[in-house]
């Protein structure tokens, strides 16, 4: 492993997993390949844009020839795949871009690790495939997989897929299921900088529904080190769960962040659920824990950490939250906001 292609690595958790990577290899030379979509900037690779192993190519994962061509340039051997489609409320207004980019685009990279003898493909998915977790259960990586949002069921897509290209063609792969990450460099459309971002600005958090909801809070870097574990020491053909095994209900975490940017819970604002909203994520992380890698980081410490992030780097987020972002925001809130909390 040494010419490792991180596809979608503008973007929030590829960009973390970029520098993490060339700060802990030396050795290894690092290429970014994405799309740029709304999602990605530039911005968020600043710390090593002077970094003669890190390399980046503007490219779609769902053009073979540019996939093709960048392998062939920078004798890529490893692929690790972030690049996707990833906010579930998108995926609700208009779920095409996530068949295209989180299925086919999966396809796309397949195809070429297969054509060009890779090393390594690893492909990035998440805990959302498992659908809904009842209460006292977590999903175990072995669990049968029932996604529930178009963008669920286009990652669970794109697993279905590497798991047949491990089974048909031998192609070495891993797939590795992430819980919430939070952190860096995260577009203020996912809940935890959205509602930083507006705490800091005293604006209202719309709160989806009674806001009991559940979900794994995790630092995006914790993710990183697993990622990295897994590919290093990860069985090939096996699926490997990311998380920190403690679900936090939605109201926890606003708490929290109010708290920790000194805001007052007068800001929370319940407004109409989220259409097929599952209640609850948990997974459980005893087959990558027995690889020897643990969570460093509680969920509350990810989200202070996070808020503290968002409140000291208004630079990165206000040109954001000025641009697309604002019709996305008013599409998406405009209306609920204006409603009796229901
Ligand atoms: P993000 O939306 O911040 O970034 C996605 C990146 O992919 C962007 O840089 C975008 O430009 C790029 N991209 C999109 N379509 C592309 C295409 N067709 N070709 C090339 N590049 C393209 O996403 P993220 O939160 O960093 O998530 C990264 C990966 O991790 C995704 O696969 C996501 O499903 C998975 N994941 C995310 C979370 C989370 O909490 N954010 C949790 C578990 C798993
Ligand atoms: P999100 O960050 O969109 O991640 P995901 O839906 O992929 O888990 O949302 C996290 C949780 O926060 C989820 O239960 C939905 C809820 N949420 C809100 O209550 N209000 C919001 O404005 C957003 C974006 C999310």
């Amino acid at each position: 492993m040494k010419n490792i292609l991180v596809t979608g690595g503008a973007g929030f958790i590829g960009a973390n997993f970029v520098i993490y990577l060339l700060e802990k290899y030396p050795e290894y030379n690092v290429i970014v390949y994405d799309k740029l979509t709304y999602a990605g900037n530039l911005d968020n690779l600043l710390d090593v844009s002077d970094e003669p192993r890190h390399h980046f190519v503007k490219g779609d994962i769902c053009d073979p020839r540019a996939v093709a061509d960048t392998i062939e340039r920078y004798g890529v051997d490893t692929i690790v795949n972030f690049a996707a489609e990833t906010h579930v409320d998108r995926s609700i207004l208009d779920p095409d871009a996530f068949i295209q980019t989180d299925v086919y685009g999966t396809y796309v990279l397949l195809e070429a690790a297969r054509r060009f003898g890779l090393e390594r493909y690893n492909q990035i998915s998440t805990d959302e495939v498992y659908g809904h977790v009842p209460p006292g259960n977590a999903s175990r990586e072995t669990d049968p997989i029932a996604p529930r949002s178009p963008y669920a069921a286009s990652k669970a897509s794109g697993d279905l897929m590497v798991q047949a290209y491990f089974v048909t063609y031998d192609l070495p792969v891993t797939i590795t299921r992430g819980s919430n990450n939070i952190g860096p460099y995260q577009y203020p459309e996912k809940v935890v900088p959205l509602f930083a971002t507006n705490a800091i600005d005293q604006q209202p958090l719309p709160v989806y529904g009674d806001g009991r909801q559940m979900r794994e809070y995790q630092y995006v870097v914790d993710h990183c080190e697993a990622i990295d574990l897994v590919l290093h020491e990860g069985r090939l053909g096996e699926t490997y769960n990311i998380g920190t095994g403690q679900p936090m209900e939605n109201l926890q975490m606003v708490e929290i962040l109010l708290d920790e940017l000194d805001r007052p819970p007068s800001l929370i604002r319940h407004v109409t659920d989220r259409p097929g909203h599952d209640r609850r994520y948990n997974l459980n992380i005893e087959k990558i824990m027995a690889l020897g890698w643990r969570p460093r980081h509680t969920a509350e410490e990810a989200i202070r950490h996070t808020a503290r992030w968002y409140r000291d780097n208004e630079w990165w987020w206000r040109k954001i939250k000025s641009g697309e972002f604002r019709e996305y925001y008013e599409k998406q809130y405009g209306e609920r906001l204006k409603e009796e909390s229901p």
